[in-house]
């Protein structure tokens, strides 16, 4: 058979690239084909962390190989309000896959307390999903494979030096599991184009998309407990808000960051210090540059009544209108 995709994996920047179903169908029969050639009987463990990269890598396993795909989502407490529900629902429920779910939520909080340096967060929370996923390999037979969402923009920006992203290489000495990373020479929008080809719901595909370390990323600074709830309530809004405004699809992505100091305020005729939430909404299309949404003025003021008035320990909101670059997406 002639490979379109596959056989051009030394020189990523010369593969036909993906925009119709046909062209994802294709793409899928290859990768379907390359996964049952490189697993046979055994079985892949994949860290389901709920956002596109992830879930169309897990339908794609799903379809080449079934309950072979051992899925294992892990609740690291970094996720967005109502999303481990959601994972759970949508794999377990909906797709029959063969899921664990983890709440390492103490663990993960606990290991990061006091951590301040962006890239020593991302390093802990990396490494923390590795051992985890290691710890689950170890209770299960015959796991040899790791799956991984990395998309090719993970890999540009590892090698520039930019950002340590999670899921790029890095197991640790001794590590058994060979990697199996079917979707790592597409950029998003193309990952997309085939999460649509594979029956996924058109709302799990079209979702914004999330970092690996989460909220971690976006509690900024050394998180604690009740910033990383105040984040996380905060962003619920804006993402309810954006939703009923009709811009969850338009707009690529849309969150609230928290940061590690406080302002003065008044609530209630009293003196009220709080963090402010900072509003960043970006349009892209690979991640490698973005440009700022503009958000109508009253969405913003309704979205700001809403967060200083429904969340503790918030008491301002801004926004960022910084296009990438010079800034990244995340703040960290
Ligand atoms: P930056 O901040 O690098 O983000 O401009 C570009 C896109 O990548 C997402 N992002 C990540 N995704 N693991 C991921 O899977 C990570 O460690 C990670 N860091 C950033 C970010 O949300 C944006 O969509």
């Amino acid at each position: 058979m002639n490979s379109i995709f596959l056989d051009s994996m030394k020189r990523p920047e010369d593969m036909a690239r993906i925009t119709t179903p046909q062209q994802a169908n294709a793409f899928i029969d290859e990768v379907v084909g390359a996964v049952r050639a490189q697993v046979g009987d055994r079985k892949v463990l994949l860290a389901l962390s709920g956002g596109v990269d992830s879930s169309v890598v897990a339908a794609l396993l799903i379809k080449a190989i079934g309950k072979q795909l051992v899925c294992v989502h892990v609740n690291h407490g970094l996720m967005r309000k109502g999303e481990s529900e959601q994972v759970i629902e949508v794999f377990r429920n909906q797709l029959d896959a063969n899921l664990i779910y983890i709440d390492a939520t103490d663990r993960f909080l606990d290991k990061l307390a006091g951590v301040s340096e962006p890239e020593k967060k991302r390093k802990i929370i990396g490494g923390e999903f590795i051992d985890v996923f290691a710890e689950e390999a170890a209770k299960l037979e015959g796991v040899d494979f790791l799956a991984q969402g990395t998309i090719y923009p993970d890999i540009l920006e590892s090698d520039g030096g930019v950002k340590a992203h999670h899921n790029v290489g890095g197991l640790p000495g001794g590590m058994t599991f060979q990697l199996c990373e079917p979707v790592k020479l597409l950029f998003k929008d193309e990952v997309r184009v085939v999460g649509e080809a594979l029956g996924l719901p058109h709302s799990m595909v079209y979702r914004q998309p999330f970092p690996g370390p989460g909220l971690g990323v976006r509690c900024l600074g050394a998180i604690t407990r009740d910033r990383l709830h105040a984040l996380r309530e905060a962003d619920a809004i804006l993402r309810e808000e954006f939703d009923i405004a009709g811009l969850a699809g338009k707009v690529w992505q849309y969150f609230i960051s928290v940061p590690d100091f406080k302002s003065v305020g008044v609530r209630d005729g009293k003196r009220y210090e709080g963090w402010p939430a900072i509003i960043r909404a970006v349009n892209t299309t690979d991640a490698m540059t973005a440009t700022i949404e503009e958000i109508p003025y009253p969405l913003l003021h309704k979205i700001t009544d809403r967060i200083t008035h429904e969340v503790e320990g918030i008491n301002r909101v801004v926004m960022d209108l910084t296009p990438k670059p010079i800034g990244t997406i995340e703040w960290e």
